[in-house]
């Protein structure tokens, strides 16, 4: 995994923004695996600018949700399927079609797992990865003690999760289990980057920098990873 530290979150969002844009260049029909929280909205907004500015074709590009909650209102502004058209789908000219989250209305969730990985696979597997950070290492919703082969599959909240993203809920509760990529499926994607930034990922940042592939940091998987970086604001490097 390669580390790269920016000089603040700005210039490490355009540089992930760039590189989204450059892997869409350089493969219209590429497959992005997109993550959601605080940290991606600024790198979604300066993507969707420069793809904006760039006339950039996304006609044929396809996005697969790293994660979705269970249990939601039908329609919920807070599952991840809204952010996702909020801050990103909703504003290029993807084909819906191409866009992806898991079925979380399929009446078995036994099955949620293995509809989303054939849809992974029918697309050709996953090109770019893109993936936030939990404060206690999760990278999806692969929360600590998820095993590195671990598939797409329903998962239980845990405390420290709930506890960071609760505050985003409105008008309803945060659910206690949800639906993720497993990190097999991650490791599976040709590139990956994972984003942390601010001073509130130092810690684990630092336990994934120094420790060794571990299940009970989850993020650490991606070290084993040809093509992973680890992209960094100064803030969030601190500690390394
Ligand atoms: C949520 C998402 C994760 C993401 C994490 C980081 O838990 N399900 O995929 O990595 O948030 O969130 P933030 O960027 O808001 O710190």
């Amino acid at each position: 995994m390669e580390v790269k530290v920016f000089k603040n979150a700005v210039e490490a969002s355009e540089f992930v923004a760039n590189e989204l844009a450059l892997q869409v260049k350089n493969k219209l029909d590429s497959t992005l695996g997109v993550a959601t929280g605080r940290t991606m909205d600024a790198i979604y907004d300066r993507f969707v600018n420069q793809a904006k500015r760039e006339q950039l074709d996304l006609s044929k590009t396809r996005a697969f949700a790293v994660d979705e909650y269970l249990g939601l209102k039908k329609g919920s502004p807070n599952s991840y399927e809204a952010y996702l058209n909020l801050h990103l789908f909703d504003h290029l000219n993807f084909n819906r079609d191409n866009l992806h989250v898991p079925d979380v209305s399929m009446d078995n969730i036994d099955l949620i797992g293995s509809d989303y990985e054939k849809r992974i696979s029918q697309a050709g597997g996953v090109d770019l990865q893109l993936l936030g950070i939990g404060l206690n290492g999760h990278i999806g919703l692969n929360e600590p003690g998820s095993a590195i082969d671990s598939r797409t599959r329903v998962v239980a909240l845990t405390g420290s999760t709930m506890n960071s993203n609760k505050v985003l809920f409105k008008n309803e509760g945060m659910p206690l289990t949800a639906v993720t990529i497993g990190i097999g499926t991650i490791l599976e994607a040709s590139r990956i980057f994972l984003v942390a930034t601010g001073h509130t990922k130092a810690e684990i940042v630092q336990k994934v920098v120094n420790g060794d592939v571990n299940s009970k940091i989850p993020a650490t998987a991606l070290k084993d990873h040809k093509n992973s970086f680890l992209i960094l604001d100064q803030e969030a490097a601190h500690l390394i």
